[in-house]
C-alpha cells in the first residue's frame, strides 16, 4: 500500500521490532515528535502518531478512522469476530452485554477473590525473598494471575484452571511471536493458534451448560449465552471468540503492567518509601505506572474514504494509522516533566486504556487488580530491588519485561 497523501510529510523508517527500540522507545518518540507529531514509517507502511491530541482526536472519530477493516486480521486471533473490530451499533450492543460486570461497583465484591488469588502466588515468593534468592517474578508471579481472575469471572471449574492458563500463556506468547520474523516466532504463534482453537472448542462445549444459569452460579460465559441480544443477533462464533478475546485482551496485558509495577517501583525506591507511607496511594501509583510505561504501547486505525486528516496532513483511504499511546502518555504538552516517575503528580486521564468508542472494558478490572497485588507488594515484601537487566523482547504493542529478577533490598 502506498501513501497517497499531501505532498509535503515527514518521512521516518525504522523497525519497531528492534529490541532496543522496544526496550528504549523514548528518544524515537521525541523524534516523532520534533517532526510534527505525525511521521510515515516507510520500513512498516503506516503513519505514526505521537502526540496525546491528535490520538485522542483520532479515538473520538471512528466514522473517520475504523476499526472494522482489521476485522480479517482480528478474527483468526480469537477465533472470529469481536466487538473490537465493529464500529457501528452492533458493537454497542455487545459490548453493553458486560458493561454492567466491569463497572467499579459490581467488581469491588470480587476483592476477597481477587486478594486470595495474589496472596497464593505472593506468599512463596515472599518466603524465598526473605531467604536471600532471587525470584523471577513474571513465571512465578504476575502472569499467573490475571489468568486465574478471568478463569473465576468466566466460571471455568477448577478443575480445568491449569489447562485454561496454558491456553492463554500461548495465546500471550504468541503475540510476541507475530513479532519475531524466525522459526521461533513461526512456532510461538502456531502454538497460539493452537490454543485459541482449543479455547474456542472448550468454550463452544460450555454454551449449552450456560444456557439456564442457576441464581447463584453468575458467570460472564452465561451472562451473554442469557442475554436476548446474544440469542437473537449474535452468531455462535462470535459468541466463543468474544468469550476468548476476554482471556487474550485481558491477560498479557494485565500481567505486564504486574510486572511493570514491580519494575517500576524496585527502580525508584524515593517512590515505593512514599507509597510505604501513604498506602493510599496504591491506585494512584498504579496509574503513574501505566502513564509512564504504558503496556498497550500502541493501537491501530484505517482511514476510511477521503476526509482523514491528522494535524494538517491528509491520510489517504484504507491507509494505516498507528496510534503511538506510549508516546502520547509522555506528551510535554499535557505532563509536567512527562519522563519523570512522580506517584504523586497532579491526576490527568491518560490513554493507556484507549478513549472513546473502544476503550477497555475491562480497565475498572485490571486497576482492581493492580491496585491490590501493589498493596499486598507493599504490605508484604516491602522492599525489593531488580537483580538483572529487564528484557522487553521485540514486541512493542503489547510491551512489558519478559524477564524480571528480583531480590529483597
Ligand atoms: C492493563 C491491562 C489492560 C490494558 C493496558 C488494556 C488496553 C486496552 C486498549 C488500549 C483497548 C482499546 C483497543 C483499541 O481501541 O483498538 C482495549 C480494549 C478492550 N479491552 Fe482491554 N486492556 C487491559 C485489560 C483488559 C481486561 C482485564 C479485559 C477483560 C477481562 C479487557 C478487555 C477489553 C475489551 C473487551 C476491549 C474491546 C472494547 C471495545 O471494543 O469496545 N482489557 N484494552
Amino acid at each position: 500500500m502506498a501513501a497517497m497523501v499531501a505532498a509535503h510529510f515527514p518521512l521516518l523508517s525504522f523497525d519497531t521490532t528492534d529490541p532496543a527500540f522496544v526496550a528504549d522507545p523514548w528518544a524515537r518518540y521525541r523524534e516523532i515528535r520534533g517532526l510534527g507529531g505525525v511521521v510515515f514509517n516507510e520500513r512498516i507502511n503506516r503513519w505514526m502518531v505521537s502526540d496525546f491530541d491528535l490520538n485522542k482526536q483520532i479515538l473520538s472519530a471512528p466514522e473517520i478512522f475504523g476499526s472494522e477493516r482489521g476485522q480479517m486480521e482480528h478474527a483468526a486471533v480469537f477465533g472470529g469476530p469481536t466487538m473490537e473490530f465493529y464500529d457501528g451499533p452492533h458493537h454497542d450492543r455487545i459490548r453493553s452485554i458486560w458493561s454492567g460486570d466491569f463497572r467499579p461497583r459490581t467488581l469491588a465484591r470480587l476483592r476477597p477473590v481477587i486478594t486470595e488469588i495474589v496472596r497464593a502466588r505472593l506468599d512463596p515468593v515472599t518466603a524465598r525473598l526473605r531467604d536471600g534468592e532471587t525470584v523471577e517474578v513474571v513465571s512465578e508471579l504476575t502472569r499467573g494471575i490475571p489468568t486465574e481472575v478471568i478463569a473465576h469471572m468466566l466460571g471455568v471449574e477448577p478443575a480445568m484452571v491449569a489447562q485454561f492458563t496454558a491456553w492463554s500463556d500461548a495465546m500471550g506468547a504468541s503475540a510476541e511471536g507475530y513479532s519475531m520474523p524466525n522459526e521461533h516466532g513461526a512456532e510461538l504463534i502456531a502454538a497460539g493458534k493452537h490454543a485459541t482453537a482449543q479455547l474456542n472448542s472448550y468454550i463452544r462445549d460450555e454454551l449449552p451448560r450456560r444456557s439456564c444459569p442457576v441464581a447463584d452460579e453468575w458467570d460472564l460465559i452465561g451472562t451473554m449465552v442469557a442475554h436476548e441480544y446474544a440469542c437473537e443477533h449474535m452468531t455462535e462464533q462470535e459468541i466463543v471468540a468474544s468469550n476468548t478475546q476476554l482471556v487474550f485482551a485481558g491477560n498479557e496485558t494485565t500481567a505486564k503492567l504486574l510486572a511493570q509495577i514491580v519494575a517500576t517501583l524496585a527502580a525508584h525506591p524515593d517512590q515505593r518509601r512514599i507509597l510505604q507511607s501513604d498506602r493510599g496511594l496504591a491506585l494512584d501509583a498504579v496509574e503513574e505506572v501505566h502513564r509512564h510505561e504504558t503496556v498497550s504501547h500502541s493501537i491501530f486505525r484505517d482511514a476510511m474514504g477521503e476526509s482523514a486528516t491528522v494535524g494538517d496532513i491528509r491520510i489517504g483511504d484504507g491507509e494505516r494509522i498507528t496510534l503511538l499511546l506510549g508516546a502520547a502518555n509522555r506528551d510535554p504538552q499535557r505532563w509536567e516533566d512527562p519522563d519523570t516517575f512522580d506517584i504523586t503528580r497532579r491526576k490527568l486521564s491518560h490513554l493507556g486504556f484507549a478513549f472513546g468508542l473502544h476503550s477497555c472494558l475491562g480497565m475498572n478490572l485490571a486497576r482492581l487488580e493492580a491496585q491490590i497485588f501493589l498493596e499486598e507488594l507493599i504490605e508484604t515484601v516491602g522492599d525489593w530491588q531488580l537483580a538483572g537487566p529487564l528484557d522487553y523482547g521485540t514486541n512493542y504493542t503489547v510491551r512489558g519485561p519478559r524477564q524480571v529478577l528480583v531480590a529483597a533490598a
